[in-house]
C-alpha cells in the first residue's frame, strides 16, 4: 500500500489547478443512466472514486469511453467521459460494489425511473457516521414507487412509472435531493421539492439534466420544481470546480504561509470556508481566474465554527479547519452537525501534537507552537487530507498510512503540493 511521505515546515508558493468536482462528478456520471443517448462530461477528476464508479455502471451494460491525450495536453489537464447507457442490461447494483462507495446507491433513481425497477443493495454505515437513506426512499415512495427492504437490498418499483409529487424534506438531504431529482425528471407531471439540498453539485447536476431536455427550475434554492418529460436526450456538460479541493489548498497555505493561486476556483461555491480562512488572518482575494491565498507572516487566528448545509460551512472542510487550527494563537472550537461521528481525524492529529478535547459534537482546539513528525493514518478522505495539512506544518517527517483514501478524492495531491515547494512524496509498496 502506498504512502505519503511529507518533511513539514516549507511554505507553499506558486499555482495549484483546481479539478472537477468529485461529487458533481459521480451524480452526473449516474445521471448518465436516465438516457439511451451520449452524455458527454468534460473537466472529470482522475480519481479512485471515478474509477470505481465506471465499473459499477459497467455492471448495469452503461459504455464509457474515455477519449486520449490530444497534442497539448499536460498531466494536469482532465479527462472527458462519454457515457452512453443504451442498452440497460441489469437493474441489480450488488453488494460487493455499492458498500466500497456509498454515493453507487444512487442508481436507483434512475434505474427506477427509467426501467420502472431497481434492486440496490443498502450501503450500510461508514467511517463518518450511520448514514442511513430512509430521506431517499422517502422521496422515491411519494412519487409512487413501491418499495421493499429484503435481504439487504432495496427493491424499487413503478411498473407503470413514476408520478410527480410533493416531497418535503426533514433535513437538508444532498443524496435525498439528487435522488429526487433523478426520479422526478421522468415521472407523469410535476415535483415540488421542499427543503432541496442547495449544494453547489445539486446545481450542476441540475444544470445537466436540464441540458438533457428536462424540465427543472428553482435548483440552488430550496424549493425545486420539475416538470417531468417522456425521455432525455444526450448532452454535453463540463463538471464545475471543486470547492472541497479549493477549500483544502487555500487552508493548507493559511497553515504553512506563502502565497498560492488557486486556479480555476469559484469564490461563490464557499464563501462561508473563505470568509472563516480570512478570519484566521490570511489574504484572500479572487478575480477571473482564480482564488489567492497569502500569509505571510502574522500568526493564524483562532476561529469559532459550526458546520452546516450550503450555503455554511461545510463539513468537508470540517477536518482540514481543526488541522489549521491546531496551531492558532489561543482556543478555537469546532461543532460539527451534519455527521454524528466525523471526528476521527482527532486522535491522529494528536499524534502530531494537537491538543484537542471533544465534548458531543464539538471539538475545543488549543493552538500550540509547533506540530512534530509522525506515522499516522486516517480513514476516510476528508480526515486524511487534514494530516496532510498538518504535517505541511510539523516538524520533521510524517508518513500518512491509507493513501488509498487520498486517492478516492485528490486528484495528484503530492505533484500540486510538490510544484508549489512543499517536500512530499508518494513511497510505493
Ligand atoms: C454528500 O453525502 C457528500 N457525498 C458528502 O461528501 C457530504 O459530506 C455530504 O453530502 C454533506 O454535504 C457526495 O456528494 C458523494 P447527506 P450524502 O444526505 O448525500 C442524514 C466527502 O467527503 N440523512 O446530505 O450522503 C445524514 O445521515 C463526502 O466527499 C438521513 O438522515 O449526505 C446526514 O446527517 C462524505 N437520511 C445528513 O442527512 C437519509 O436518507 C446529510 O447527509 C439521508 C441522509
Amino acid at each position: 500500500m502506498d504512502r505519503i511521505r511529507i518533511v513539514g515546515g516549507r511554505q507553499l508558493n506558486g499555482a495549484i489547478p483546481i479539478s472537477g468536482a468529485k461529487n458533481a462528478t459521480l451524480p452526473l456520471m449516474i445521471a448518465g443512466l436516465l438516457t439511451d443517448q451520449t452524455l458527454t462530461l468534460e473537466n472529470v477528476p482522475r480519481l479512485a472514486d471515478v474509477g470505481l464508479l465506471q465499473r459499477i455502471l459497467g455492471n448495469h451494460g452503461v459504455d464509457i469511453m474515455v477519449p486520449g491525450k490530444r497534442p497539448g495536453d499536460t498531466e494536469h489537464d482532465s479527462q472527458t467521459l462519454q457515457i452512453s447507457a443504451t442498452h440497460i442490461v441489469d437493474t441489480t447494483a450488488p453488494y460487493e460494489l455499492v458498500s466500497k462507495m456509498r454515493a453507487s446507491f444512487w442508481v436507483v433513481a434512475p434505474l427506477l425511473a427509467r426501467m420502472g425497477e431497481a434492486k440496490v443493495s443498502l450501503p450500510g454505515g461508514c467511517a463518518i457516521g450511520t448514514r442511513p437513506v430512509d430521506l431517499l426512499i422517502m422521496a422515491m415512495e411519494k412519487l409512487g414507487a413501491e418499495i421493499e427492504i429484503e435481504a439487504g437490498y432495496v427493491i424499487a418499483r413503478a411498473k407503470k412509472g413514476l408520478r410527480g409529487g410533493e416531497i418535503v424534506f426533514p433535513k437538508v438531504t444532498v443524496g435525498g435531493t439528487h435522488t429526487a431529482l433523478m426520479a422526478a425528471v421522468l415521472a407523469n407531471g410535476t415535483t415540488v421539492i421542499e427543503n432541496a439540498a442547495r449544494e453547489p453539485e445539486v446545481t450542476d447536476v441540475a444544470d445537466c439534466l436540464n441540458k438533457m431536455g428536462a424540465k427543472i427550475s428553482g435548483a440552488g434554492t430550496s424549493r425545486i420544481v420539475i416538470d417531468g418529460v417522456a425521455k432525455l436526450n444526450g448532452a454535453r456538460h463540463s463538471v464545475l470546480p471543486d470547492r472541497i479541493e479549493t477549500g483544502t489548498y487555500a487552508m493548507a497555505v493559511a497553515m504553512t504561509g506563502g502565497d498560492v493561486m488557486l486556479e480555476g476556483a469559484r469564490p461563490e461555491l464557499l464563501q462561508s470556508a473563505l470568509d472563516t480562512i480570512a478570519q484566521t488572518g490570511a489574504e484572500v482575494t479572487s478575480n477571473n481566474h482564480g482564488i489567492r491565498i497569502k500569509r505571510n507572516g502574522g500568526g493564524i487566528a483562532p476561529v469559532e465554527v459550526t458546520t452546516e448545509p450550503f450555503p455554511g460551512f461545510p463539513t468537508d472542510l470540517q477536518a482540514q479547519l481543526m488541522a489549521l487550527m491546531t496551531r492558532a494563537k489561543g482556543t478555537s472550537h469546532i461543532t460539527e452537525t451534519i455527521f454524528e461521528n466525523r471526528f476521527m481525524h482527532v486522535q491522529e492529529l494528536a499524534r502530531l501534537g494537537a491538543r484537542i478535547e471533544l465534548d458531543g459534537e464539538t471539538a475545543t482546539i488549543k493552538g500550540v507552537d509547533k506540530l512534530k513528525g509522525a506515522p499516522v493514518m486516517a480513514t476516510d478522505l476528508r480526515a486524511s487530507v487534514s494530516l496532510v495539512i498538518a504535517a505541511l506544518a510539523a516538524e520533521g517527517e510524517t508518513m500518512v498510512n491509507r493513501v488509498y483514501h487520498l486517492d478516492r478524492g485528490f486528484e495528484r495531491l503530492e505533484s500540486k503540493l510538490a510544484r508549489c515547494g512543499a517536500a512530499i512524496e508518494r513511497v510505493s509498496g
